[in-house]
């Protein structure tokens, strides 16, 4: 392709994305396709000689679009919401033209200072604690990651480092292979499944405690459990707490754990993947009181503020925690002016990045600090008119308090016809849900997801979920709630899992 077939595509381009955002109310909101459509359509091997792009571009319709999911539709409700903007594509345009491997200052200065610049920018608009700044007082800053479990990861492995290194240090004659079985780390039962999965990465164990009535895990479980393990001859060394769990949008009290952290030199580490957007309206900050006293924290803007997937962005207070754990400097990655800025591929898993702060930027010079907060403000409104909907039904209950931008809602009848309800809703397609289960208690989650849900869709979406009730209860009779059922998140699933076979999260 040359440069007049690159502006030609480009503009049609262009032309297909704004058509199909503006138009996507009128595609259905998930594909009909089984495993294996593509590869029964496609040919199995690459084209010996070259194509028309034109032939290229007539086939997006024809096999990508039937495949896809369309989560920016207002009529799709399911997960967390996920941005997508005009302004970020576009910075996401710029970033793969100039394609830089951005892992040192050196390598590309833009992509390391304008990161710096917005992940304070952003910080700021979070009014995280100062320390969190490349500007504040410290040692502290941002950084742009990839997603929410990578950071995860990242700070599981770093507090892995700094407990190994105090512990060698206070007793030189121990090793780490003695320290490492020893360690154990902490979350709430509503948890995402990216701590888990971090810990079984880094090898360490990961008690999952019990959240309260709230789903809030409270500063007596947290206590309890440090002294039962310590006397268990383990080592308390990580804790990730949450603001926003994935199931209910629950809150950790970060007032009550964070100075038992502090005082049992246990890294806190913070996820608000979803709910950490929120955070640019004074209004939700309450949430985040006892911040200070965590190491890390980190929000996805790809879920909730308007930057296309993936940009999940990391604040850490002390970089050398990471700097100094995981360096290795070989003489090709070493510039002259080292020290004077982050070299970023420091504060991550891979060696090379992305200039993934060009969306970030674009996105929040177009929308400015108001527009995001008008953006939150509108479907955290629009949350609570379907909640309002739901309630005025009267067949209905809300299964947990709605906060944000998820109502957590079922049948009054209880487990097993709430799953039917899902299923019937699924099996009519004009809307999409997933289910989750707290507490043998099944239910469905309505997450306002795109940026252009206006209350009609919401309404909309409320009518298609009552004439799936209709059907429901009106064919279930004398219907007897029985076993909870199991039903876990799984993108891949259109259909909730088969109950009977019966499985809590005790
Ligand atoms: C609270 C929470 N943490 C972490 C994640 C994982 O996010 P990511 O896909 O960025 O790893 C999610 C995903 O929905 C989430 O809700």
């Amino acid at each position: 392709m040359n440069a007049e077939d690159f502006r030609k595509y480009g503009r049609k381009m262009v032309d297909y994305i704004a058509d199909y955002l503006e138009n996507i109310r009128e595609r259905e909101v998930v594909h009909k396709v089984t495993p294996g459509y593509l590869k029964k359509r496609l040919p199995d091997e690459a084209p010996e000689n070259p194509e028309d792009f034109e032939e290229v571009f007539k086939d997006i319709e024809k096999f990508i679009m039937p495949g896809v999911t369309h989560w920016h539709s207002p009529y799709f409700h399911g997960y967390f919401a996920a941005g997508n903007t005009y302004p970020s594509i576009l910075g996401d345009m710029l970033s793969d033209a100039i394609g830089c491997i951005g892992f040192s200052w050196a390598a590309s200065p833009a992509c390391t200072e304008l990161e710096v610049i917005t992940t304070d920018w952003l910080g700021k608009m979070l009014a995280l604690p100062e320390e969190f700044l490349h500007c504040g007082p410290g040692n502290g800053g941002g950084v742009i990651q990839s997603t929410a479990s990578e950071t995860t990861f990242l700070c599981l492995l770093a507090a892995r480092n700094k407990i190994v290194d105090k512990i060698k240090k206070e007793n030189p004659d121990i090793r780490e292979k003695d320290i490492l079985p020893r360690l154990v780390g902490y979350c709430t039962d509503q948890g995402n499944s990216s701590v888990h999965r971090s810990a079984l990465l880094g090898a360490v164990k990961m008690h999952k405690l019990e959240s309260d009535e709230n789903l809030s895990l409270r500063g007596d479980t947290l206590k309890e459990a440090i002294e039962r393990d310590k006397n268990d001859g383990l080592i308390p060394f990580f804790l990730c707490a949450s603001l926003g769990t994935t199931g209910t949008c629950a809150f950790d009290n970060l007032e009550e754990i964070g100075p038992i952290c502090e005082a049992e030199h246990i890294w806190m580490h913070i996820d608000a993947a979803y709910a950490g957007s929120a955070f640019v309206c004074p209004e939700y900050r309450h949430y985040m009181k006892g911040i200070q006293y965590a190491e890390t924290f980190s929000v996805n803007p790809h879920k909730w503020m308007l930057i296309n997937f993936d940009l999940s962005v990391m604040w850490i207070k002390n970089s050398s925690y990471l700097v100094d754990a995981f360096n290795v400097d070989p003489i090709y990655l070493r510039h002259t002016n080292e020290g004077k800025v982050p070299d970023y591929r420091h504060w991550q898993i891979p060696l090379g990045r992305r200039f993934r702060s060009l969306k970030l930027w674009f996105m929040l010079r177009s929308y400015g600090v108001s527009g995001v907060q008008k953006y939150i403000r509108k479907h955290c409104q629009l949350a609570k008119e379907f909640e309002k909907l739901i309630l005025d039904d009267g067949r209905f209950e809300i299964t947990s308090k709605t906060v944000m931008g998820l109502v957590c809602f079922r049948l009054k009848k209880g487990n097993k016809l709430t799953e039917l309800l899902l299923s019937e809703i699924l099996e009519d397609g004009r809307i999409y849900m997933i289910p989750a289960l707290c507490r043998d208690v099944y239910f469905l989650r309505l997450a306002v997801v795109a940026e252009r849900t206006t209350s009609e869709d919401i309404r909309f979406s409320f009518e298609v979920i009552k004439t799936c009730a209709d059907k429901v209860l009106r064919s279930s009779g004398d219907f007897k709630e029985d076993e909870p059922v199991f039903v876990d998140i799984d993108l891949s699933r259109k259909k909730p899992t088969q109950p009977s076979k019966i499985k809590t999260h005790k």
